[in-house]
């Protein structure tokens, strides 16, 4: 199965949550390989740098993370040929012009069989967007996850900590949303 992470928007946490569900899913026992399509390669750093996590190409669940470009050839043939499609967004209406337009893209081109959905990251549950993530879902081509994942400092300092920086609730909301689109 390919799981895509992608946004034409940057710095929407597709990275940091193609990191999270490499290490979730590695922990659960799923045989996970990493593809990293942004030339930056912040994922595989991120990766090479967390102790206990075997870096590879194949697995039962690959996961692709990508550059914030839709238009890049390389992001649309990952596109036609992703099995599930996660498009990560912070929960403002000012994202919702790009979000729309990766959205779009996505569901015209997403091959027979394949998923993809919104997923509401950096959620503040105490805000007004963060308590209305439907209204802002409503309008999009695609369906919005209903796990979304919060706002949270450990999803930093697992970057540098690894595994054990995730607290449960972390680790839960992850999982949650695992579930749901596999
Ligand atoms: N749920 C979260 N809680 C707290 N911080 C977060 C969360 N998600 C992402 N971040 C932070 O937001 C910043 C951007 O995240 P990330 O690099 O994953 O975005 P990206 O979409 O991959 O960006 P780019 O398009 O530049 O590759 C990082 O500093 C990351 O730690
Ligand atoms: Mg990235």
């Amino acid at each position: 199965m390919k799981l895509l992470f992608l946004q034409g928007k940057g710095g929407v946490g597709k990275s940091t949550l193609a990191f999270l569900f490499a290490l979730t899913l590695q922990k659960a026992g799923r045989v996970v390989g990493i593809r990293d399509l942004d030339p930056q390669k912040s994922l595989t750093a991120w990766l090479t740098d967390t102790e206990g996590f075997e870096l590879q190409e194949d697995g039962e669940i690959i996961i692709i993370d990508s550059p914030p470009r839709i238009d890049d050839p390389l992001v649309l043939a990952a596109i036609c040929e992703a099995d599930r499609i996660l498009i990560p967004t912070t929960p403002s209406p000012a994202e919702l012009a790009t979000l729309r337009h990766s959205a779009g893209v996505v569901a015209s081109n997403l091959k027979a069989g394949a998923k993809a959905w919104v997923v509401f990251n950096r959620v503040k549950k105490s805000t007004t967007y963060g308590k209305n993530l439907e209204s802002l879902a409503a309008s999009l081509p695609l369906p919005a996850a209903k796990n979304s994942i919060s706002d949270r400092e450990v999803y930093k300092h697992v970057l540098l900590d690894g595994w054990i920086a995730l607290d449960g609730a972390a680790k839960e909301e992850i999982m949650n949303l695992a579930l749901e689109i596999q």
